[in-house]
Parts: C-alpha cells; sequence; structure tokens
C-alpha cells in the first residue's frame, strides 16, 4: 500500500530521485562497472568517476577539495576527525544537532558543550567563556524535522570575532536552499569558505551518499578519518547519478523556485485550516499538532486521501507534536490540493 501513496515527505526535494535521466545515467554505468563499489577509497574503490563528483563537488560549493563519504552520516566522525588532528579541543553546538554530529564528537574525544536551540545569546555567552582554547562550532543549516534555520550570519559573525570555526550539517538545505543552491549557508550571506559544509546527496540530489566540502587541509584531515579509511564510498553509477545530477540542477534552477512555491502552497494550506506551521521559508513544512496523537491522527488521515506524510518519533527533535511534511519541485496541482482539503476536513 505504502507504495501507491503519494510522498508528500520524505527528503526528494526537487524530484531528482525518480528523473529518468538519472536512472538512465546509472543503469548504463552499472552495466558498465559494478553494483558495488567493491573497495574503500583507498583500495581501488575510488574511480575517474569519483575523482570528477569531488571536482564538481568542489566546483558548486566555490572552495578547494571536497571528499565523498558512504553516508552523510558518515560526516561528524569524519570532520571531528580532522578537527582533533588540527588541535581543536573544544565543541559547542546546537542541543538539537544531528546525531551525527554527536557521534563525531564524542568518537574523536572531543569536549563538548551544547547551547540552547537556535539561541545564540546563548552561544556567545558560551564562546565568551572560550579564552586559549580552539573551537568548533557546530550546527545543522536546514532542521530536518522542524524546517527551522538558525541565524548562520550571525553565528559566523560570533565564530570571526572568537577565532572559532564553523562547521554547518546541512544535509537538508544543500542544492535545494540558497540563491545558486549551495544551501543555508549561502541562503543567510554566508560566502563559500565562511565554513567546512557536510551535505547529503540522498536528499535534494536525489541519489545517495554524503560530502564534505571545504579547505585542502580540512579535507586531507577528513580523508585520514577511520571512517573514510574504513568503510565504502558510494557505488561508481551512484557517483555518476550525482555527477549528472548537479548538472540538472544548475541548469535547471525552476526546480527550486518551484520547491518553494510549493512549500509556500502546502503552508497557506495549513494556515487556512488553523494548524501552525513551526517556520514560514523552508520546504520542510511542520504541522505544529495539538500533541503526537493528532500528529499521528493527521498522518493516517492524510494516508486515507492518497498521500504518505508518515507519523514517528523523529530522532534529534524533541518536539513530538510535529508532523513533518515536505514540498516537493515535481508535485502536481492535484497533489497539493489533496493535501489542503485532508487539512480542511481534518479541522472542520
Ligand atoms: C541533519 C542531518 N544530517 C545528516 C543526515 C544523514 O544523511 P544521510 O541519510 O545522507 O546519511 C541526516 C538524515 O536525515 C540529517 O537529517
Amino acid at each position: 500500500m505504502h507504495q501507491k501513496l503519494i510522498p508528500v515527505a520524505g527528503n526528494d526535494y526537487l524530484g531528482l530521485a525518480v528523473d529518468m535521466r538519472l536512472k538512465e545515467v546509472m543503469a548504463q554505468a552499472v552495466l558498465q562497472s559494478s553494483i558495488s563499489p567493491m573497495a574503500s577509497r583507498f583500495s581501488f574503490g575510488l574511480t575517474d568517476m569519483h575523482k570528477q563528483l569531488e571536482k564538481d563537488l568542489a566546483s558548486f560549493f566555490e572552495v578547494e577539495k571536497a571528499v565523498v563519504m558512504g553516508a552523510a552520516y558518515h560526516g561528524g566522525p569524519a570532520f571531528f576527525h580532522a578537527a582533533r588532528l588540527q588541535g581543536y579541543d573544544l565543541v559547542l553546538c546546537d542541543e538539537n544537532c544531528h546525531a551525527n554530529i554527536f557521534l563525531g564528537m564524542r568518537g574523536a574525544e572531543l569536549e563538548y558543550q551544547t547551547y540552547k536551540h537556535l539561541n545564540n545569546d546563548h552561544l556567545a555567552d558560551l564562546l565568551d567563556a572560550t579564552k586559549g582554547r580552539k573551537v568548533v562550532v557546530a550546527t545543522d543549516g536546514l532542521y530536518g524535522i522542524s524546517g527551522e534555520i538558525p541565524d548562520l550570519k550571525e553565528i559566523h559573525r560570533l565564530c570571526t570575532l572568537s577565532g572559532a570555526q564553523l562547521f554547518i550539517d546541512d544535509a537538508h538545505g544543500v542544492f535545494a536552499n540558497g540563491e545558486t543552491g549551495k544551501g543555508i549557508a549561502e541562503f543567510c550571506g554566508l560566502a563559500p569558505n565562511d565554513a567546512v559544509i557536510l551535505g547529503s546527496m540522498s536528499k535534494a540530489l536525489g541519489c545517495s551518499g554524503g560530502f564534505i566540502v571545504g579547505s585542502s587541509e580540512w579535507i586531507k584531515g577528513c580523508l585520514n578519518s577511520h571512517i573514510c579509511r574504513g568503510t565504502a564510498i558510494p557505488s561508481p553509477a551512484i557517483a555518476a547519478a550525482c555527477v549528472k545530477s548537479l548538472k540538472i540542477i544548475q541548469a535547471e534552477p525552476d526546480r527550486q523556485a518551484q520547491l518553494h512555491q510549493n512549500a509556500q502552497t502546502m503552508r497557506e494550506a495549513a494556515q487556512r485550516a488553523g494548524i501552525a506551521v513551526a517556520v514560514d521559508n523552508s520546504p520542510v513544512v511542520a504541522l505544529s499538532m495539538k500533541d503526537e496523537f493528532q500528529a499521528a491522527g493527521l498522518s493516517q488521515a492524510f494516508a486515507e486521501a492518497g498521500l504518505s506524510v508518515p507519523y514517528f518519533k523523529y530522532p534529534s527533535e524533541p518536539r513530538h507534536n510535529l508532523l513533518r511534511s515536505v514540498a516537493r519541485a515535481i508535485h502536481t496541482p492535484q497533489e497539493l490540493k489533496t493535501y489542503g482539503d485532508v487539512l480542511h476536513e481534518f479541522t472542520s
């Protein structure tokens, strides 16, 4: 039954996961190479296609280097290993940061303190007390469940004042936000080298895997990590699809515009039904329900109307009354109408 429901959730923001051009590129690449990467990158897993992808990612984000990984979830362990190598000894991170950040900090045995969610005053206070220490500030770019966007401009200003390094997990933001698709950092007005950025290739890019972009020194440190040395990278066929997807994203900026227009239509429908939405400028439209039971009930109502908006207790999001719906660039007007009708009927 799930297969027949139309997703109004998930992470395929730009609709590229079902794009026939990517499917064809991937099928061709599987026929010419292999299904599996067959080896880690330092064995023989790193093909010319992976090298091309890393080159293209670095060029897209206007930074020196990129490293691709089997999952964005590997990003925290890779980045904080690199931070440790560079002598960083303290991390300040948002308390609602994604789990891979906590995994990475703990794995690298770095001391860390959390600041209150999105609370830059609290971050500033913590930074004030770190004189003499080498500090990383870590935050999500787009919070995947609530759709919230931190004030990265201010966070970057605080980092600059105190000499801290900014690390942004923008798994949900890259390719679907910012004027040229560089993600939430660009959306908030940061320049390409203002932060080391972790991105996902399994969300807006429509493929699979993760990557980090930054200076040569940061990427060298990431490559030295256990996670980059000890796990497979995405298969060459996935790398080929990512290369193609990146080209499509640059050639078809209207996808991003359509995504945000659809998100706006969904927010307006929620507003008409009297349902509050966590934020008003995000492709994630988190419906703020009375409690978890009402959120689960609405999820069921969507399913009965043919839309998949699953409810579950999302890891890394403490508010259990949020039902995460997500706009896609490829939603049809009829799908958006059904979404609005369900909200209207549920609340009348
Ligand atoms: C903020 C954030 N970072 C990283 C990840 C992991 O992404 P991936 O599925 O590409 O490993 C997720 C997953 O949804 C996420 O929400």
